[in-house]
């Protein structure tokens, strides 16, 4: 089991020691949301701020574009140091977008929005490496687990065994430690957590309870 902390949800006057806070509890990977204010109602950071976490840490980077038009920023984000790269299936061409990530060497992920059905992501399955299901309709963190998107890991678990290749089944938006292991138990093999990572007291015990002894999904 992998959790993906997502900064969205960091207090990011003090970044730096979040970052750490992360590395300190065990964690493997950071989430980022880049938000163009068109895709979704909300505007968030950019490549700029991969390139800089990406000078602080050795951490696998996950950045989760939510933009109409990602395939013009696939290069800058290849530079800044992304790992894997996540666009939406809803967009005009997802499939360029997919090639375009592949190219450069890099993972590649899809995301679904809450109306799409799982079943979209089939004409994509030999391009991928992850597959993001939204559990909020995105934009915002904060926001509370929607139960019809978690209906959909069985399906895509089922999807995904016929794949020629392993791809991760990640969730994103409402995960907190109340609800994981019935996101777990569901399918989700990486939880993405904003809200609940970080406004967490203690969030290296989150890490120990879903985390450790299980094998690493990047
Ligand atoms: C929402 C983003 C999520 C969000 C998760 O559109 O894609 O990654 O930051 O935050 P929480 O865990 O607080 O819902
Ligand atoms: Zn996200």
């Amino acid at each position: 089991m992998e959790i993906a902390p997502s900064l969205l949800g960091a207090n990011l006057l003090d970044l730096g020691n979040e970052i750490r806070k992360c590395e300190l509890a065990g964690i493997h990977m950071l989430h980022f949301d880049h938000m163009d204010g068109h895709f979704v109602p909300n505007i968030s950071f950019g490549p700029a701020f991969v390139k800089a976490v990406r000078e602080k840490t050795k951490l696998f980077l996950d950045v989760h574009l939510m933009l109409s038009d990602p395939l013009r920023y696939i290069d800058v984000y290849a530079q800044a140091g992304a790992d894997r790269i996540t666009i939406h299936q809803e967009i005009e061409n997802p499939m360029e977008a997919l090639c375009a990530i592949k190219e450069k060497g890099l993972q590649a992920g899809l995301a679904i929005k809450p109306a799409t059905s799982p079943t979209e992501v089939i004409p994509y399955l030999n391009l991928l490496d992850q597959i993001l299901v939204m559990t909020v309709e995105p934009g915002f963190g904060g926001q509370l687990l929607r139960e019809d998107c978690v209906s959909k890991l069985p399906v895509l678990k089922g999807i995904i065994k016929n794949a020629s290749h392993n791809i991760v089944l990640e969730v994103d938006g409402g995960i907190k430690l109340s609800n994981a292991e019935h996101v777990i138990r569901a399918g989700a093999e990486c939880l993405v957590m904003g809200t609940g990572f970080f406004q967490s007291e203690h969030p290296e015990q989150i890490v120990r309870s879903l985390m450790l002894g299980a094998d690493d999904c990047d």
